[in-house]
Protein backbone atom coordinates (compact mmCIF):
# COMPACT_ATOMS: atom_id res chain seq x y z
CA UNK A 1 0.00 0.00 0.00
CA UNK A 2 1.06 3.32 -0.73
CA UNK A 3 1.77 5.51 2.02
CA UNK A 4 1.50 9.17 1.82
CA UNK A 5 3.74 10.15 4.99
CA UNK A 6 6.96 8.27 3.46
CA UNK A 7 6.94 10.81 0.68
CA UNK A 8 7.01 13.81 3.54
CA UNK A 9 10.61 14.98 4.91
CA UNK A 10 9.34 16.35 7.82
CA UNK A 11 6.53 18.12 9.70
CA UNK A 12 6.34 21.84 9.55
CA UNK A 13 3.31 23.07 11.34
CA UNK A 14 1.35 20.28 13.58
CA UNK A 15 -2.53 20.72 12.92
CA UNK A 16 -2.82 21.85 16.45
CA UNK A 17 -0.39 24.60 15.62
CA UNK A 18 -2.66 25.24 12.81
CA UNK A 19 -6.21 25.16 14.64
CA UNK A 20 -4.68 27.65 17.44
CA UNK A 21 -3.36 30.18 14.58
CA UNK A 22 -6.96 29.67 12.84
CA UNK A 23 -8.84 30.63 16.10
CA UNK A 24 -5.84 33.81 16.34
CA UNK A 25 -6.95 35.17 13.34
CA UNK A 26 -10.88 34.57 13.50
CA UNK A 27 -10.54 36.84 16.59
CA UNK A 28 -8.67 39.87 14.81
CA UNK A 29 -11.40 39.12 11.99
CA UNK A 30 -14.27 39.08 14.09
CA UNK A 31 -12.22 42.32 15.62
CA UNK A 32 -11.55 44.46 12.91
CA UNK A 33 -15.25 43.53 11.34
CA UNK A 34 -17.50 44.02 14.21
CA UNK A 35 -19.15 47.38 11.73
CA UNK A 36 -19.30 45.20 8.89
CA UNK A 37 -22.81 44.26 7.85
CA UNK A 38 -21.82 42.81 4.44
CA UNK A 39 -18.83 40.43 4.94
CA UNK A 40 -18.13 37.90 2.40
CA UNK A 41 -15.50 35.55 2.48
CA UNK A 42 -14.10 34.00 -1.16
CA UNK A 43 -12.21 30.60 -0.71
CA UNK A 44 -9.41 30.37 -3.66
CA UNK A 45 -9.96 26.53 -4.53
CA UNK A 46 -8.59 24.16 -4.20
CA UNK A 47 -5.86 24.94 -1.36
CA UNK A 48 -7.67 26.75 1.43
CA UNK A 49 -10.68 24.88 1.65
CA UNK A 50 -10.24 23.33 5.08
CA UNK A 51 -8.48 26.45 5.90
CA UNK A 52 -11.47 28.31 4.52
CA UNK A 53 -13.68 25.91 6.21
CA UNK A 54 -11.96 26.30 9.65
CA UNK A 55 -11.87 30.06 9.95
CA UNK A 56 -15.64 30.71 8.67
CA UNK A 57 -17.22 28.80 10.93
CA UNK A 58 -14.98 31.00 13.87
CA UNK A 59 -16.41 33.77 12.30
CA UNK A 60 -19.34 35.73 14.85
CA UNK A 61 -21.34 37.12 12.43
CA UNK A 62 -23.54 36.35 9.35
CA UNK A 63 -21.04 36.29 6.19
CA UNK A 64 -21.36 35.07 2.70
CA UNK A 65 -19.01 32.52 1.47
CA UNK A 66 -18.16 32.53 -1.86
CA UNK A 67 -15.32 30.41 -4.18
CA UNK A 68 -13.40 30.81 -7.06
CA UNK A 69 -11.08 29.08 -8.68
CA UNK A 70 -7.17 29.96 -10.83
CA UNK A 71 -5.13 28.08 -12.26
CA UNK A 72 -1.38 29.05 -12.47
CA UNK A 73 0.75 26.48 -10.81
CA UNK A 74 2.28 23.11 -12.63
CA UNK A 75 3.80 20.97 -10.24
CA UNK A 76 6.33 23.12 -8.00
CA UNK A 77 6.95 25.93 -10.49
CA UNK A 78 4.20 28.49 -11.22
CA UNK A 79 3.70 29.21 -14.77
CA UNK A 80 3.39 32.94 -14.08
CA UNK A 81 0.62 33.14 -15.79
CA UNK A 82 -3.06 33.53 -13.82
CA UNK A 83 -6.50 32.80 -15.12
CA UNK A 84 -9.92 32.80 -12.99
CA UNK A 85 -11.50 29.30 -14.17
CA UNK A 86 -14.64 29.38 -11.64
CA UNK A 87 -15.58 33.09 -10.51
CA UNK A 88 -17.65 33.70 -7.32
CA UNK A 89 -21.86 34.64 -7.87
CA UNK A 90 -22.42 37.31 -6.66
CA UNK A 91 -21.82 41.27 -7.25
CA UNK A 92 -19.66 42.42 -4.67
CA UNK A 93 -19.52 46.13 -4.82
CA UNK A 94 -20.35 47.85 -1.74
CA UNK A 95 -19.43 44.78 0.08
CA UNK A 96 -16.37 43.85 2.59
CA UNK A 97 -14.03 41.50 0.89
CA UNK A 98 -11.56 38.32 2.55
CA UNK A 99 -9.54 36.74 0.14
CA UNK A 100 -8.38 33.19 1.48
CA UNK A 101 -6.06 31.70 0.13
CA UNK A 102 -3.38 28.66 1.13
CA UNK A 103 -0.19 30.51 0.32
CA UNK A 104 1.44 33.32 -0.65
CA UNK A 105 4.78 32.48 -2.91
CA UNK A 106 5.76 34.74 -6.21
CA UNK A 107 2.65 36.75 -4.98
CA UNK A 108 1.67 36.42 -8.80
CA UNK A 109 -1.55 34.89 -8.44
CA UNK A 110 -3.07 37.18 -5.47
CA UNK A 111 -2.14 40.60 -7.19
CA UNK A 112 -3.96 39.39 -10.17
CA UNK A 113 -7.38 38.70 -8.17
CA UNK A 114 -6.52 41.71 -6.05
CA UNK A 115 -6.49 43.23 -9.52
CA UNK A 116 -9.59 41.79 -11.00
CA UNK A 117 -11.60 41.99 -7.40
CA UNK A 118 -10.97 45.73 -7.09
CA UNK A 119 -12.61 46.38 -10.49
CA UNK A 120 -15.92 45.80 -8.99
CA UNK A 121 -15.54 48.53 -6.61
CA UNK A 122 -15.69 46.40 -2.73
CA UNK A 123 -15.90 48.77 -0.29
CA UNK A 124 -12.77 47.04 1.42
CA UNK A 125 -10.38 43.82 0.04
CA UNK A 126 -8.18 42.24 2.53
CA UNK A 127 -5.48 39.54 1.95
CA UNK A 128 -5.72 35.84 4.64
CA UNK A 129 -3.15 33.05 3.47
CA UNK A 130 -2.19 30.80 5.79
CA UNK A 131 0.81 30.58 4.70
CA UNK A 132 3.93 33.22 3.40
CA UNK A 133 6.75 32.31 1.95
CA UNK A 134 8.88 36.22 1.60
CA UNK A 135 12.02 34.82 0.14
CA UNK A 136 10.26 33.79 -2.99
CA UNK A 137 8.72 36.79 -3.60
CA UNK A 138 8.55 38.32 -7.54
CA UNK A 139 5.82 40.58 -7.25
CA UNK A 140 5.34 42.79 -4.10
CA UNK A 141 2.19 42.19 -2.42
CA UNK A 142 1.47 41.79 1.45
CA UNK A 143 -1.21 39.63 2.92
CA UNK A 144 -3.31 41.35 6.13
CA UNK A 145 -3.69 38.37 7.94
CA UNK A 146 -1.20 35.54 7.78
CA UNK A 147 -1.07 32.32 9.56
CA UNK A 148 2.54 31.29 9.57
CA UNK A 149 5.97 32.42 7.73
CA UNK A 150 7.60 29.85 6.40
CA UNK A 151 10.81 29.23 4.53
CA UNK A 152 11.91 28.59 0.70
CA UNK A 153 10.30 24.62 0.80
CA UNK A 154 7.68 22.54 -0.88
CA UNK A 155 5.20 22.14 1.54
CA UNK A 156 2.04 19.92 1.02
CA UNK A 157 -1.27 18.84 3.51
CA UNK A 158 -3.74 20.92 4.98
CA UNK A 159 -5.26 21.45 1.57
CA UNK A 160 -1.86 22.13 -0.10
CA UNK A 161 -0.75 19.77 -2.84
CA UNK A 162 1.76 18.15 -5.53
CA UNK A 163 0.58 17.62 -8.60
CA UNK A 164 -3.06 17.80 -7.17
CA UNK A 165 -2.36 14.96 -3.87
CA UNK A 166 -1.37 15.01 -0.08
CA UNK A 167 -4.18 17.59 0.30
CA UNK A 168 -5.45 15.40 3.07
CA UNK A 169 -2.78 15.46 4.93
CA UNK A 170 -3.76 17.03 8.67
CA UNK A 171 -0.20 18.90 8.95
CA UNK A 172 1.47 21.08 6.59
CA UNK A 173 4.88 19.03 6.05
CA UNK A 174 7.95 19.49 3.80
CA UNK A 175 7.86 17.26 0.74
CA UNK A 176 11.02 14.61 -0.03
CA UNK A 177 12.69 16.98 -3.02
CA UNK A 178 12.98 13.76 -5.03
CA UNK A 179 8.95 13.30 -5.12
CA UNK A 180 9.55 16.39 -6.99
CA UNK A 181 12.39 15.58 -8.92
CA UNK A 182 12.09 12.69 -10.03
CA UNK A 183 8.81 13.86 -11.83
CA UNK A 184 10.16 17.02 -13.06
P1 LIG B 1 2.04 32.45 -6.37
O1 LIG B 1 1.18 32.94 -7.48
O2 LIG B 1 3.44 32.14 -6.84
O3 LIG B 1 2.04 33.32 -5.15
O4 LIG B 1 1.52 31.02 -6.01
C1 LIG B 1 0.44 30.78 -5.23
C2 LIG B 1 -0.02 29.35 -5.43
O5 LIG B 1 1.08 28.46 -5.63
C3 LIG B 1 -0.69 28.84 -4.19
O6 LIG B 1 -2.07 29.10 -4.21
C4 LIG B 1 -0.40 27.35 -4.24
O7 LIG B 1 -1.38 26.69 -4.98
C5 LIG B 1 0.90 27.24 -4.98
N1 LIG B 1 2.07 27.00 -4.09
C6 LIG B 1 3.11 27.83 -3.84
N2 LIG B 1 3.99 27.29 -2.98
C7 LIG B 1 3.48 26.08 -2.66
C8 LIG B 1 3.93 25.03 -1.78
O8 LIG B 1 4.96 25.08 -1.10
N3 LIG B 1 3.12 23.93 -1.73
C9 LIG B 1 1.96 23.81 -2.43
N4 LIG B 1 1.51 24.76 -3.25
C10 LIG B 1 2.25 25.89 -3.37
MG1 LIG C 1 -3.51 27.11 -4.79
Amino acid sequence: MNNQFNDLEKILITKDEIEKRIAEIAKQINDDYKDSDSLVMVCILRGSCYFFTDLTRLIDKPCYLEFMSVSSYKGTVSSGEVSITRDISMPVAGKDLIVVEDIIDTGTTLSYLKKILAQRNPKSLKICSLLDKPSRRKVEIEGDYIGFEIPDKFVVGFGLDYNQLYRNLPDISILKEEIYTKNA
